[in-house]
């Protein structure tokens, strides 16, 4: 099976669409370590299709990581994940590719390449991954930019629009190619609340109007009460939590409710050593305060 394969239009779309009747995505003993820092412990988990999968966590908790194992950007030290039934860490290009196909990616900086235009930029996979002609492309990278409100913006540049129109168009270049999945890493990073909301409803329709699978990684708690269909809380490379937005804000587990309540005492370690650190500089007073 070498040589040039042209893939026109319908092929490519029949091939970002799943095929099989399981799971989207299927996580099994996924492990990861650097060095003696052991940042993937054994997870396991399934996400179904068409519904928003939140993934929180604090900081330094794995979740990026997480994700580039699941976009097949890095290799588990042991595990697997199936998108769509297909082994994305297959050593098989081909096969990798296949799934590769199935899913596209907003990465938090938008990763805009800022000598092309708005418009150029999300014709870029379009241009990677088919043969069709150029009319054809501007026609695709249209109906993008309007879905995500940024029709007005074909022919700005990257550093002439705003954060909240970068996500946007960030957007439209991971949808350009019709995929299944979309993976979101923090899509709300320094964007207003405003600006937030209109990525959420974003992430919403994108999900019930074109049926695809939304995976978010994010800590902004607005949020995740308005996308969520399931949570996913990741702690010390095990999942501690998993289940709706409402059993999230009824849970009683000392990690989930000291990460809800913004608490600095409790089972997560890094503000401990914070307020230890705090100690140090500033005396007892400031602990002192927050016992009280
Ligand atoms: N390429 C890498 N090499 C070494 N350590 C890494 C690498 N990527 C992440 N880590 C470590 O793995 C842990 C989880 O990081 P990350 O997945 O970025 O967390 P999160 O996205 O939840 O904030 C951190 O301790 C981080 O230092
Ligand atoms: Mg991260």
């Amino acid at each position: 099976m070498s040589g040039d394969v042209r893939i026109e239009l319908p092929e490519a779309r029949r091939d970002s669409h799943l095929r099989t009747d399981g799971p989207a995505i299927s996580v099994s003993g996924l492990d990861k370590s650097y060095g003696s820092n052991h940042v993937l412990n054994n997870l396991s988990f399934g996400f179904d299709r068409g519904k928003v999968y939140v993934i929180m966590g604090p900081s330094g908790c794995g979740k990026s990581t997480l994700l580039r194992h699941m976009i097949g950007a890095e290799h588990p030290d042991s595990g697997s994940v199936l998108i769509d039934g297909i082994d994305i860490h297959s050593p098989s290009r081909k096969v990798r590719d296949e799934a590769r196909r199935k899913f596209g990616v907003l990465f938090q900086s938008s990763a805009l390449l800022n000598g092309l235009t708005v418009a150029e930029n999300v014709a870029l996979p379009i241009q990677r991954h088919t043969d069709l002609p150029q009319s054809t492309i501007d026609l695709m990278v249209k109906l993008k930019l309007e879905l995500v409100g940024m029709g007005d913006a074909l022919d700005k540049y990257p550093y002439e629009i705003s954060g909240g129109m970068k996500k946007r168009a960030g957007l439209a270049r991971a949808i350009a190619l019709d995929p299944a999945i979309v993976f979101y890493d923090e899509p709300s990073a320094g964007l207003d609340p405003v600006m937030i909301g209109v990525i959420d409803k974003l992430i919403k329709d994108l999900t019930s109007k074109l049926g695809i699978t939304s995976v978010v990684i994010t800590h902004e708690m607005p949020s995740i009460f308005r996308i969520a269909d399931e949570v996913l809380m990741l702690f010390q490379g095990r999942i501690v939590f998993r289940g709706t937005p409402e059993q999230l804000r009824t849970s009683n587990d000392p990690v989930v409710r000291q990460f809800m309540n913004g608490d600095p005492e409790g089972p997560i370690n890094a503000p401990r050593q914070l307020s230890e650190l705090s100690e140090r500089l500033i005396g007892p007073g400031l602990r002192k305060m927050n016992d009280e």
